[in-house]
């Protein structure tokens, strides 16, 4: 393995902590959802951050012996529900990076499953996101932008 067993459990901390805060901000955007349909999406979101949070918490526990006590996981405050799902595919195209890096950083097959697994459902998420802003209306791009991205 190419991180040190300390550095990865200072990673798992730090991403046990996000994935929680990610859960609970999709749990908000679904509040804010347009249709069932991007309800039910935003849902399923939500469950996949908490999953990958226990995941992570589990092999934190197996690593340290003793088990992660999260901190306090509030989401900021969400203004703009379309500006916000724009930049959730920002983070969920960095995190789908992230895990990638630690799954070839290690070679434990359990360790390298689970980065591998939370890796493909950050990648769908990021690939979801556009139904999510179609679901929205017609066309979700102001005509400025629209114009500058078929000038292309
Ligand atoms: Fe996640
Ligand atoms: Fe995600």
């Amino acid at each position: 393995m190419s991180i040190s067993k300390s550095e990865l459990i200072c990673d798992l901390r730090n991403y046990i902590q996000d994935e929680l805060k990610d859960s609970y901000y999709y749990q908000e955007l679904a509040r804010m959802a347009p249709t069932r349909r991007a309800q039910e999406i935003l849902m399923e979101f939500s469950r996949d951050e908490k999953r990958h949070a226990e995941r992570f918490m589990d092999a934190y526990c197996r690593l340290t012996g003793k088990k992660y006590q999260p901190g306090p996981a509030r989401p900021s405050s969400i203004c703009d529900y379309e500006q916000s799902l724009k930049e959730r595919i920002m983070e969920e195209t960095n995190a789908y990076e992230e895990y990638g890096r630690k799954y070839q950083d290690l070679c434990d097959p359990c360790l390298r499953r689970m980065f591998w697994d939370a890796r493909t459902d950050e990648a769908q998420h990021a690939m979801r996101i556009p139904i999510l802003l179609h679901e929205m209306g017609a066309d979700c791009y102001p005509e400025k932008e629209r114009c500058s991205i078929t000038g292309v």
